[in-house]
């Protein structure tokens, strides 16, 4: 009798381990969330300056020329527009704030599309 109820728990626990292999998201998965995906658009240069305006220059400089941050006059030719989307939406250092929460996606992709272009 005891032996029946043993057996019963295994196969319920071996079901249960079953259906968490293909419920939890995989190894994968968890890397591509953690990597943010920049979205497609079209480069607004006229949004981007009023976005950058609002939230940027009071420490990157008013010209981009630096100040708390660092000059990002010609950042373009450091980094490419993904990683520049990545740095604005999740901070860098302790200093960087994140975007994430504060811009949409879409602005944050506009404003790391016009950096890129500042060579
Ligand atoms: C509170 C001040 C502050 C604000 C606001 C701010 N930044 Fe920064 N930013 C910094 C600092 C400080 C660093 C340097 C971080 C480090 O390298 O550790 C930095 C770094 C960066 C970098 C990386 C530069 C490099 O050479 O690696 C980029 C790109 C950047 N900021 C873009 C932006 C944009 C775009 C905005 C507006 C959406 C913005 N920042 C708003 C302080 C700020």
């Amino acid at each position: 009798m005891q032996k029946w109820i043993m057996s019963g728990i295994l196969i319920v626990a071996c079901a249960f381990a079953a259906v968490l292999m293909f419920t939890l998201p995989g190894k994968d998965q968890v890397a591509q969330e953690e990597k943010p995906q920049m979205p497609e658009i079209t480069l607004n240069a006229e949004q981007a300056e009023t976005t950058v305006k609002a939230n940027c220059i009071s420490c990157h400089g008013d010209q981009l020329q630096g100040g708390a941050g660092p000059n990002l006059q010609k950042i373009g030719s450091e980094l490419s527009a993904e990683q520049l989307f990545g740095i604005i939406a999740k901070g860098k250092g302790g200093m960087m704030p994140a975007f994430k929460d504060k811009l949409k996606e879409d602005e944050i992709a506009n404003i790391a599309m016009w950096l890129a272009e500042k060579k």
